[in-house]
């Protein structure tokens, strides 16, 4: 099990030295983005999801919440997430209380099959899918879920082929619960649950930039509180998933996909 971490947000109140709510949204972007890319990486989702106000979007395996409360922030619309990760939908819900979003961002601990709506108008996930070992019945169960024609943007990891990428991973502790995919493996999975392609495209290049940007950030003005901190064996994770990028055993893939049904 790798996602073992509990009472998350007294932690970050014990290591920043103050509320959550008094932290700034800059502060926020290094604890709640549980993938590689920050918030750069859901800005580059937007424009496939084509979300606006009175839209409603379902983030899947939306961890501590960072991307869904963006993604209401920025575009207007309300955001649904799911995660089978309690701790984390606590921290979540009490992250998005403090941003004063509890009215339009939920959280719910379920895992898809518990959520009876067929209406979303759109979909995301962000770093999920490598924990899911079939990956067609997962996409499957959103094209389920999202109105005919919603769009599905992914930003997923991938593998280039048959080296093993260094453990601990971000998302795997000791690689028992990952599973990746090569990316054609992935893109094939998405359409044979249903969904049309959009838009294709190999982001490894840019999230690389993005590490090497953040090891330079972090070098020079350390904040009190960041994701590595919180996570078991956060430093080692975050550094072997870079590694992997840069030795090319890794890649990341971002994809915008159209779900079946005339809109
Ligand atoms: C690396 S984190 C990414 C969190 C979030 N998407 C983000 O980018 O900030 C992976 C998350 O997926 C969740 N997860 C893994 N498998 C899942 C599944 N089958 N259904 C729902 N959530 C899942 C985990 O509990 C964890 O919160």
């Amino acid at each position: 099990m790798t996602y073992t971490e509990s009472d998350i947000v007294p932690t970050v109140e014990r290591l920043a030295g103050q509320d959550v709510a008094a932290l700034t949204q800059e502060q926020l972007d290094g604890i709640d983005q549980f993938h590689a890319g920050g918030p750069q990486a859901v800005d580059r989702l937007l424009p496939g999801l084509r979300l606006g106000r009175g839209m409603t979007a379902l983030d899947v395996g939306s961890g501590l919440g960072g991307p869904a409360r963006q993604i209401a922030r920025t575009t207007g619309c309300d955001v649904v997430g799911v995660d089978i990760t309690a701790s984390y939908v606590a921290a979540a819900v009490e992250l998005t209380r403090g941003a004063g979003l509890a009215d339009r961002v939920t959280f719910l601990h379920t895992p898809l099959t518990g959520l009876p709506r067929a209406d979303f108008d759109a979909a995301l996930t962000m770093h999920v899918q490598m924990n899911v070992r079939d990956k067609r019945a997962f996409y499957a169960g959103i094209a389920a879920r999202l109105r005919p024609g919603g769009r599905l943007a992914v930003f997923e990891v991938c593998r280039t082929g048959s080296t093993p990428p260094p453990l601990p991973l971000p998302w795997s502790l000791d690689g028992t619960d990952s599973f990746l995919p090569t990316a054609g493996e992935l893109r094939r999975s998405i359409q044979a649950a249903g969904f049309d392609l959009v838009e294709w495209s190999d982001d490894t290049a840019w999230t690389t930039a993005w590490f090497a940007d953040l090891g330079r950030r972090l070098a020079t003005a350390p904040p009190p509180v960041s994701l590595p901190a919180l996570l078991t064996d956060g430093p080692t994770r975050m550094l072997n998933y870079a590694i992997a990028l840069t030795s090319g055993t890794l890649t990341v893939h971002r994809g915008t996909f159209t779900a079946p049904g005339t809109p």
